[in-house]
C-alpha cells in the first residue's frame, strides 16, 4: 500500500504529528534464517485537520499482518478472559434474549468472548481471518468464519444466518483502514434495532501516558469520540454510548446504532467535553506527545545502557506487538535486553521482529531470575506481578516506562 496522503475516512488533508522510522511488522516473529527477509514501512501518525481521525500514514497489506500463523492468542490472560466474559455476559442479559437473537463477533481470535455466548446456547458466529487461532475457536465449538469481515462477508453472512442483533470487534476494528467496507457490512448484517459494539486503545489515554509503543502496523486507527461520531454519522450510523475501559491502558467501547434506533447516553456529550477541554485535537497536545516520547526514549535507553555498565542482567517481560515499537525506535537489541519472556508458544524460540531479542517461557525466567525485567507488557502488569511474586520476593526489580519510566 502507498502513502496516503488525505484522510482514510473523510478525504481532509493530514497532518503527520510523529515519524518512528522504519518499522518491522509487529507480529511477526522470526526464525534466525527469516532475519534478512523482514518486511519494513515507515511508521508515521498523522490527524486529519477535519475530521481528527488519528490514523498511520502508510499501511501494511492485511495479508502480511493477519495470516495462517498469527501470534497472539488473546486467552493468554485471565484478566482480559474475566473482561471479555462481562462483555458476553452483559449482551445476553440486556441484548440478546429473544429466542434465535444473533451475535456476530469480527477479530473473535481464539474465541475468548464467544465461548461465554457458545454456553449459553445463543447463536452466534466468529469472523477471523487468522486461521491457527479461527482453528483454535472452532476446537472449542465456537462457530467460526475463517475470513476477513467486510462488506462482502457480511452480505453472505446475512444470507445464510439473517441479521444479527449485535455486531461486536475488541481490538480489531481500529486494526483496518477499509472501514467503509466494514460499515457498509454492518449496513447489511446488522438488525434494524442492533447495535455494532467496539472497544480499542483511546487516543486521549495515549496521549496522557506517553504510551507510544500503541503506535504500530495493526494499529491503523486511533479512535476518539469525537472522530467515531464523525466517522459513524458518515456512514449512517449515530454514536450512542461510550464506555472507558481500564483494559490494554485505557480504552473506549463504542456503541453505534442506526439513527434514532437508541437513545443516546449523555456519556457522549461528557466525553466529548472532556476531549475539547483536554484539546487532544489541538496542534499543541500533539507536539508535547512528540516530546515526551523522544524524553522517553533517551530516558529508557539510559537507564538500560547504565544496568549495562553496572553488570546488571535485564530481560523483558511479555512479547507484546507493542515491544516493537519500543525496541525499534528505541535502539534496544539483545545487548540491552538478553531476552524476552513470554507464555505464547507460537512466539517461543523465535526473534522479536527488528530488535532480534530471542524469545523464552516463562520456565526459562523463572529458572535463573535477572536483575531487572523490562515490563513491555505494562498493560498486564497486576496480573504478571501477581504471578511472578516470586521474582520480587528474590530481589529481582521491575522496570516500567508507562506512564514514565521508574523501577518497582
Ligand atoms: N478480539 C480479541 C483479538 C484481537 S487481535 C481481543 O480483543 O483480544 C485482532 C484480531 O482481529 C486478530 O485475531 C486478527 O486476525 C483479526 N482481524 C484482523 N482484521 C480482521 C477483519 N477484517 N475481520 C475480522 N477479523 C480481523
Ligand atoms: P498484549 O499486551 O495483550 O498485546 P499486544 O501484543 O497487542 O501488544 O500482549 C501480551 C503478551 O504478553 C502476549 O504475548 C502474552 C504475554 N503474556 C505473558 O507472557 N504472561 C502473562 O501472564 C500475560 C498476561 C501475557
Ligand atoms: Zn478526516
Amino acid at each position: 500500500m502507498s502513502a496516503t496522503p488525505s484522510c482514510r475516512i473523510c478525504g481532509g488533508t493530514l497532518r503527520e504529528f510523529f515519524d518512528f522510522g522504519r518499522q518491522p511488522v509487529a507480529d511477526a516473529f522470526v526464525t534466525p534464517g527469516e532475519v534478512s527477509n523482514e518486511f519494513f514501512y515507515r511508521l508515521a501518525v498523522a490527524m486529519c485537520a477535519t475530521c481528527t481521525m488519528v490514523q498511520l500514514v502508510e499501511g501494511v497489506p492485511r495479508e502480511r499482518m493477519f495470516r495462517t500463523d498469527y501470534p497472539y492468542h488473546a486467552s493468554g490472560s485471565t484478566d482480559m478472559r474475566s473482561h471479555f466474559q462481562g462483555m458476553a455476559q452483559y449482551f445476553l442479559d440486556n441484548e440478546l434474549k429473544e429466542p434465535g437473537s444473533f451475535i456476530v463477533e469480527f477479530g473473535s481470535n481464539d474465541g475468548i468472548m464467544l465461548e461465554t455466548v457458545l454456553r449459553a446456547g445463543v447463536r452466534h458466529l466468529g469472523v477471523e481471518p487468522s486461521r491457527n487461532v479461527a482453528e483454535a475457536a472452532a476446537a472449542k465449538d465456537i462457530r467460526v468464519r475463517n475470513a476477513f469481515f467486510e462488506e462482502s462477508t457480511a452480505k453472505e453472512v446475512l444470507a445464510a444466518d439473517g441479521p444479527a442483533k449485535v455486531i461486536y470487534a475488541a481490538n480489531t476494528f481500529s486494526h483496518v483502514d477499509y472501514v467503509d467496507s466494514i460499515f457498509r457490512g454492518v449496513d447489511a448484517l446488522l438488525a434494524p434495532d442492533g447495535i455494532f459494539v467496539f472497544e480499542d486503545p483511546y487516543f486521549a489515554d495515549i496521549v496522557e501516558r506517553t504510551s507510544f509503543d500503541q503506535i504500530y502496523d495493526e494499529h491503523y486507527y486511533f479512535f476518539t469520540v469525537r472522530s467515531v461520531q464523525a466517522m459513524a454519522a458518515q456512514y449512517g450510523f449515530e454514536l450512542v454510548d461510550v464506555e472507558h475501559l481500564p483494559v490494554h491502558g485505557g480504552e473506549i467501547r463504542y456503541t453505534v446504532a442506526r439513527p434514532a434506533a437508541r437513545t443516546p447516553s449523555p456519556e457522549v456529550d461528557r466525553y466529548l467535553e472532556l476531549e475539547r477541554a483536554a484539546g487532544i485535537a489541538e496542534q499543541p497536545a500533539l507536539d508535547r506527545f512528540a516530546a515526551n516520547v523522544e524524553r522517553l526514549r533517551d530516558e529508557l535507553r539510559a537507564l538500560l545502557e547504565k544496568c549495562r555498565a553496572e553488570g546488571k542482567s535485564v530481560v523483558g517481560y511479555g512479547a507484546t506487538a507493542k515491544s516493537a515499537t519500543l525496541t525499534n525506535f528505541c535502539g534496544i537489541g539483545p545487548d540491552l535486553v538478553s531476552y524476552i519472556c513470554d507464555n505464547t508458544p507460537a512466539k517461543q524460540g523465535r526473534l522479536s521482529p527488528g530488535s532480534h531479542i530471542p524469545v523464552c517461557s516463562p520456565e526459562e525466567f523463572a529458572a535463573s531470575y535477572p536483575d531487572y525485567a523490562l515490563l513491555f507488557a505494562w498493560n498486564h502488569a497486576d496480573e504478571i506481578m501477581r504471578k511472578e511474586s516470586r521474582f520480587q520476593e528474590q530481589g529481582g526489580k521491575w522496570i516500567l516506562y508507562v506512564p514514565k519510566v521508574h523501577i518497582i
